[in-house]
């Protein structure tokens, strides 16, 4: 099964055999009341799915490959517990910078810094591959820890100087989708944790990021969006990319 399709994720995820998918790497409702037709956003309804969610990607993720989400910092704690409970060994969180940092109430809170993703395997986890274009940081280059000085790495990536540390993506007009995620870094983790011709799936595919950058790095491509105003941006931008 590949290709895009328009509903629920819980709905069409029941076709997908057990086992199946090299890496499920998506971005799912944040839970903040987003106004929309298509499905509720509050964040009672979000925890009273997760586990669902979970359950299926567990059932149809291959062994030792990574579920990959992006998360609010508010939130965090809950994808944390659930995915640990669904039986995914939890590995890191990546911090990104965001550009919408600003704060819901400035007056009694800090402005929201950083993007985290969550990275998550089914069983161990494989070995990373090593991607030639993430610089490795000047800091490890010179560590004296680092007995194989590489100019790129995967462990200790120069992220910061680049452009790849932003989650979203930065449009001159106006962004196709209001989380539309940046397509170098999706580029970047579709690499590390898959191989050409793998299957990745995004079950919350919005405005298709990761579907394009499935298709910039050779994997097959399941792509699910409930609302059919994003489903038809990315149906088009994939035809035409
Ligand atoms: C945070 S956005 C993802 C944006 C995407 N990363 C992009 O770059 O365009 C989450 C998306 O999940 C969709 N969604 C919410 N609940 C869903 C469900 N149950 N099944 C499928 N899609 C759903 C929303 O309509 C929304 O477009």
């Amino acid at each position: 099964m590949t290709g895009l399709y328009n509903g629920d994720c819980l709905d069409i995820i029941k076709d997908i055999s057990n086992n199946s998918i090299d890496l499920i790497l998506t971005d799912p409702p944040y839970g903040v009341n987003f106004k929309n037709n298509f499905y509720d956003d509050s964040l009672s309804n979000i925890l009273e799915q997760m586990p669902l969610w979970y359950k299926e990607w567990y059932r149809i993720l291959k062994e030792d490959s990574y579920l990959i989400l992006f998360v609010g910092v508010k939130t965090i704690h809950y994808w944390i517990q659930e995915g640990i409970k669904a039986g995914f060994n939890y590995k890191n969180i990546i911090a990104t910078r965001s550009f919408y940092n600003g704060s819901p109430s400035p007056k009694n809170n800090f402005g929201f810094q950083f993007q985290p993703i969550l990275v998550f395997s089914k069983g161990k986890g494989k070995p990373l591959n090593e991607v030639d274009f993430i610089p490795t940081s000047k800091e490890w280059l010179k560590d004296k820890r680092n007995k194989n000085p590489k100019p790129f790495t995967y462990a200790y990536p120069n992220f910061w100087d680049t452009k790849i540390c932003f989650a979203t993506e930065k449009r001159a007009s106006k962004n196709l989708h209001p989380n539309e995620k940046n397509i170098k870094l999706l580029e970047i983790l579709i690499k590390l944790t898959t191989k050409e011709n793998d299957l990745v799936l995004d079950c919350f595919a919005g405005a298709g990021s990761t579907g394009i950058a499935c298709k910039n790095t050779n994997r097959n491509f399941i792509g699910i969006e409930i609302n059919n105003f994003y489903y038809n941006i990315m149906n088009e931008r994939l035809l035409n990319n």
